[in-house]
């Protein structure tokens, strides 16, 4: 049920009824529909002004000949505000027919088909083999594995891929210190902190020895050459890396398509070379290979360093192409930090100076701003280095005391504080607009009371408690007990959570979900406190528990598509 677009309708009928003759009018007044800044203005406002040289007419008067039509009172009522046309629903109505809605199939509120038949492919996490997860890559998995929900929610099919930061010559050099000094039990021990020693330990001795460059160079032409026991090495690496990784992925329940990173596309790069070459796009320039990009403002991209290796740049341009001809995509993302843009402007422009018209018109770099932590900057020069894994479990572990003191009969507390303590961290990663920088504190992301993902975590559990004590109710509904301020304002949250969830989407922001799902929360915790929901009249209890309901039912899914659990009890 779109009130917005009833709304709309009724405006429709109003100005045909009052203007029959009218000519050159707006088609789409949905789009013209306000929402006033008080409620107390009413729930939409039409404004007449744009309408005013069509109609030769004054908006004030318009607005008041518009009134005089309303036929339909079982909707709304107006009132004239200067040009304005002001919408109220008829309240008890409003609540009846939304209620209705909802709960006739509960987990599709804010669902759509907007994307049906479409394709989106969206790139997040992409980390690099051998090196440590930090902080810095949080906010690219969630944003990421956030809006792949909500694609999938707005109906595309989406493709989640991890591109992995898996080549280029510093795997030579840990291969090459491995096999001087490294043992393979300490690697699969120590992991990647283990491999990130080894590669130290070869920068420093290779300043005393030079030569040692020169083997590291082997190595990696070893790998590049399909050496066996190279690439044994090597796989070995990236399944030690990504057996770390997917415990933070296992503990944010984020999940890919594809692995496919960039040694996969260096096998690709040749076509790329020969198109550049044949479109007269290759430059030379110190014998490597460019594209000039000066005549668009941009530095030049480099394709080939003068040793014949492919660049940062060349994998990404066969990696565009191999997505959209495997894939067929009608949007490509690339979830990446703003440090990247003129990175990823240059890709785009060199795609299209190719002919890959898509490049301009289908592929997007979703940037973000800076993470900092309890107000330091994450900077590995000053060694000031926040592990992901690390701060997940100290998320949880600070959950489990809090939980432990404000519910000590909860039955399942390790795996409740497990789901409030990533839960916190997450949602304080999608509080705010993408390209704003974060700065983490834990008390902010764990207090209960605050806009925090515990917040509207407990919430939810609230739902799920007074739906737990309901009584064995068969009464019918009193929609009029859902007519006061507070009751409103929820149903109208509630009605508005679709297009929060669209927008979100269009925008690629999921903080706009974030948003409209601890709104709702806070309505349905002023309401809790207002009304006695199991209140002795069986008609309004069964009402209130009707939109308790939905209530519950929304604000999970609004958690599920920024990725966070709801847990029933807290
Ligand atoms: N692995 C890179 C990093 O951690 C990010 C890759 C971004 N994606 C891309 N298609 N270039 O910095």
């Amino acid at each position: 049920m779109d009130m917005k677009q009833r709304i709309a309708d009724l405006a429709g009928d109003m100005l045909r009824a009052a203007f029959p003759e009218a000519q050159g009018l707006p088609e789409d007044l949905a789009a013209l529909l306000e929402v006033p800044p008080d409620p107390a203005m009413g729930d939409y406002a039409f404004p007449c002004f744009k309408l005013s040289k069509a109609l030769r007419m004054g908006p004030p008067m318009i607005a008041q000949k518009l009134a005089a039509t309303l036929e339909k009172p079982e909707i709304a009522r107006v009132e004239c505000v200067g040009g304005y046309l002001n919408f109220f629903f008829n309240r008890e109505n409003f609540a009846r027919e939304l209620l209705a809605a909802i709960l006739a199939a509960p987990e599709k509120w804010g669902s759509s088909e907007d994307g049906k038949g479409k394709t989106a492919c969206v790139e997040y996490s992409s980390i690099n083999i051998a090196k440590r997860f930090h902080l810095g890559h949080l906010s690219t998995t969630v944003i990421g594995n956030s809006l792949k929900r909500i694609y999938d929610f707005q109906g595309w099919k989406t493709v989640s891929i991890n591109y992995l930061g898996d080549w280029g010559t510093q795997f030579g050099k840990m291969l090459c210190a491995y096999k001087k000094w490294g043992d393979r039990e300490q690697v699969e021990k120590g992991g990647v902190d283990e491999m990130t020693k080894l590669y130290v330990r070869f920068n420093d001795e290779a300043k005393a020895d030079p030569s040692l460059e020169e083997e590291g160079r082997a190595w990696f032409k070893k790998i590049e050459d399909g050496d066996p026991e190279a690439l044994e090495i090597f796989q070995w690496f990236k399944d030690v890396t990504l057996r770390d990784a997917m415990k933070v992925y296992g503990l944010l329940d984020v999940k890919f398509d594809s692995y496919d990173g960039e040694s996969v596309m260096a096998q690709k790069t040749g076509r790329v070379i020969r198109e550049l070459e044949e479109k007269g796009l290759l430059k030379d320039s110190d014998g490597a290979k460019i594209v000039d990009l000066e005549a668009y403002g941009m530095p030049p991209c480099l394709i080939l360093k003068s040793d014949g290796a492919t660049l940062y740049h060349t994998r990404d341009i066969a990696a565009a192409i191999y997505r959209k001809e495997t894939y067929h995509f009608n949007k490509s993302l690339y979830i990446v930090a703003y440090q990247q843009d003129l990175h990823f402007r240059q890709l785009f422009k060199v795609l299209e100076l190719m002919g890959y018209d898509w490049a301009r018109d289908e592929c997007e770099h979703v940037s973000f701003g800076m993470v900092s932590y309890e107000g330091q900057a994450m900077a590995t020069r000053t060694g000031h280095v926040v592990l992901l894994d690390e701060l997940l479990t100290r998320a949880w572990e600070k959950a489990l005391e809090i939980i432990k003191e404000k519910s000590p009969g909860l039955e399942n507390k390790e795996e409740v504080a497990r789901q409030v303590g990533v839960g916190a961290v997450v949602y304080a990663t999608l509080q705010n607009n993408r390209i704003k920088d974060i700065d983490f504190w834990w008390d902010r992301a764990l207090n209960f009371d605050g806009e925090t993902g515990p917040y509207v975590q407990y919430t939810f559990a609230r739902c799920c408690s007074v739906l737990r004590k309901a009584p064995d109710n068969t009464a019918a509904p009193d929609y009029a007990a859902l007519t006061d301020d507070e009751s409103q304002a929820l149903l109208r949250l509630l009605s508005r959570f679709p297009e929060a969830v669209a927008e979100a989407a269009q925008r690629n922001e999921p903080y706009l979900v974030t948003r409209a799902t601890t709104e709702i929360a806070k309505a349905y915790n002023k309401f809790y406190y207002e009304h006695r929901i199991l209140d002795d009249d069986a008609g309004a209890t069964a009402a209130r528990l009707q939109l308790t309901d939905a209530c519950r039912q929304v604000i999970k899914t609004g958690l599920y598509l920024i990725g966070l659990s709801a847990p029933e009890r807290m």
